[in-house]
């Protein structure tokens, strides 16, 4: 495996607090880059395709990105990957050289050419998907997709994009500057004791370290008790829920996105009382 020298998370967040407030400055408008979070299996990927589509919907020029090398967030956005990453094609290997984006070729022209197009017009960017033999395979798309999400402020043709973005599992990846971009964390939270202890972490990486923005999102909650065990075990009320829907397992079976499968039922209504909530709170920032 080629090494290339990443910057370090404290550059990456100093990074993208000075193209937040650049980009405040420049607009008055907050930008709406997010990322979701939590334990594994929490639901986020579901929610993120879900969540971008439905911004999208709603005029936002979204770009998904996917930082999970098991594959999620393209079957919530209804979308069939490529077998070898879009991303591929724009990162080279020179002789005894790390990788790199390979010359002329930026954020910008990544997110123009080397992303992969979903419905309503959504962009994604992935990662690149681990198969039997790691992601050895795809080590160039992988170096590319970290050159990108590290300096996706940079262009200001960017900087008017929504990002959603949907994280591996667990609490170590936000503080890792992989979604050093995102100004709001969407942790999302199951009434399980494991589940509650990895959110708390989030939480407080967000909160105290990150100086990110967050909304706790209560994942598959079936009755009143599963809600308040989860308070009792979170220490906090979720600001939002998404209940237990068989119709998200049902799209899955099927192979579609629930959005697209089932498009009215209480989980896609969930994620959309949830887009209510982000734009009001991006209006109240602004
Ligand atoms: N609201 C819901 N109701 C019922 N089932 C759900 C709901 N949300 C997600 N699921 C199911 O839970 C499982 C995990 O969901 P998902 O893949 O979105 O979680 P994840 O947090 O992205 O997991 P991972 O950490 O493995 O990436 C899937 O089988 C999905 O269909
Ligand atoms: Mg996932």
């Amino acid at each position: 495996m080629s090494s290339v020298r990443l910057p370090d998370t404290v550059d990456l967040l100093a990074r993208a607090r000075t193209v937040h407030a650049a980009i405040d400055a420049a607009d008055g408008i907050a930008p709406l880059w997010l990322a979701t979070a939590g334990k594994g299996g929490a639901g986020k990927s579901v929610l993120s395709g879900t969540l971008a589509r439905i911004l999208a919907r709603r005029g936002h020029q979204v770009l998904a990105v996917d930082s999970d090398p098991m594959p999620g967030m393209s079957h919530s956005l209804g979308v069939t990957e490529p077998a070898v990453p879009a991303l591929l094609a724009a990162a080279e290997k020179p002789e005894g050289a790390p990788w790199r984006l390979r010359r002329g070729i930026g954020p910008a022209r990544v997110v123009r050419d080397f992303t992969t197009p979903a419905p309503d017009g959504v962009r994604l960017l992935q990662l690149g998907k681990a198969d039997k033999d790691g992601l050895a395979p795809v080590m160039g798309a992988f170096h590319a997709f970290l050159h990108v999400v590290h300096r996706i402020g940079d262009p200001p043709s960017l900087r008017r994009w929504t990002i959603v973005g949907d994280l591996p599992a667990g609490p170590r990846h936000p503080g890792a500057g992989i979604s050093a971009y995102a100004r709001l964390y969407v942790v999302l939270v199951e009434p399980t004791s494991q589940s509650a202890l990895t959110a708390r972490r989030i939480l407080r990486l967000a909160r105290e370290h990150l100086g990110a923005d967050v909304l706790v999102v209560a994942s598959k909650v079936a009755d009143t008790e599963g809600r308040e065990r989860l308070e009792r075990l979170l220490g906090e009320a979720a600001d939002l829920e998404i209940p237990a829907d068989p119709a998200v397992q049902d799209a899955e079976r099927r192979g579609l996105a629930v959005i697209d499968a089932a498009p009215d039922c209480a989980a896609v209504r969930a994620v959309q009382r949830l887009a209510d909530v982000i734009e009001a709170r991006r209006v109240r920032a602004a």
